[in-house]
């Protein structure tokens, strides 16, 4: 991609207002959504977290009021959930290194090496701690899919607005160990959305990068 297409693409990109409820992602374009949900950088690469795809129109429909009744719950085809985990142990690592030694082929003893040293990070932080840097990871692969999904044109809006208690009843995470963070709302946005084409508001590029 040149530069000039990777700008175009950060200005045609926003945060769609007005889906159009009649229309749906392709299975291609879904498939670009969960490829870049997996395959996005994490710490560690411990991936954290669990998206939770809805398309039931009954469930978008009782999750909208939830949602400070926005419309984009009801009119995007697919919502994508995404929840992080509340808490993780040594297994859950070493789980995640036995299976980068299947794949990279180093043996028992280098995995055992690796689970300590990648434990060790974590073991003496709180619950909270570990909690808060999955909280981290889980955005981070937001924003990634967020950026996917804008190089391949799929219309897109990342929603905080929503009350994760609730949430998080209505779709039983506590009992599955996640905690929403974020909406990402995917679809088709409609003609007519205000914010379609609309300018920009960002602070100066050297407001917010500085060079020292
Ligand atoms: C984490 C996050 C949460 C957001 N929550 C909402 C939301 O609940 N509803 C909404 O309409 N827009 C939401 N937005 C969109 C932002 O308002 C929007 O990205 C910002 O104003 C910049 O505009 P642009 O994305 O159209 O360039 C959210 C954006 C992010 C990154």
């Amino acid at each position: 991609m040149d530069l000039q297409t990777s700008n175009e693409i950060f200005h045609e990109r926003y945060a769609v207002k007005k889906f159009n409820a009649d229309k749906s992602l392709t299975q291609e374009q879904v498939q670009i959504i969960k490829n870049a949900i997996k395959m996005s950088p994490t710490s560690y690469g411990l991936q954290p977290f669990e998206v939770i795809e809805i398309t039931d129109s009954k469930i978008k429909k009782e999750l909208q009021p939830m949602s400070w009744n926005q419309n984009q719950i009801v009119d995007a085809s697919h919502l994508y959930i995404f929840c992080a985990y509340n808490e993780f142990d040594k297994d859950y690592v070493a789980d995640f290194v036995n299976k980068a030694a299947d794949i990279y082929g180093f043996g028992k003893d280098e995995a055992e090496g690796r689970t300590d040293f990648m434990w060790g990070v974590f073991k003496d932080q709180t619950r909270e701690q570990r909690a808060e840097w999955a909280r981290k990871q889980a955005y981070l692969v937001l924003g990634f899919t967020l950026a996917a999904a804008a190089a391949a044109h799929i219309d897109t809006c990342p929603m905080e607005g929503f009350e994760p208690e609730k949430y998080s009843s209505y779709l039983n995470l506590k009992g599955q160990n996640l905690t929403p963070l974020a909406v990402l709302a995917a679809g088709v946005k409609s003609e007519d959305d205000k914010m379609n084409g609309a300018p920009k508001v960002r602070r100066e590029e050297d407001e917010i990068i500085k060079t020292k």
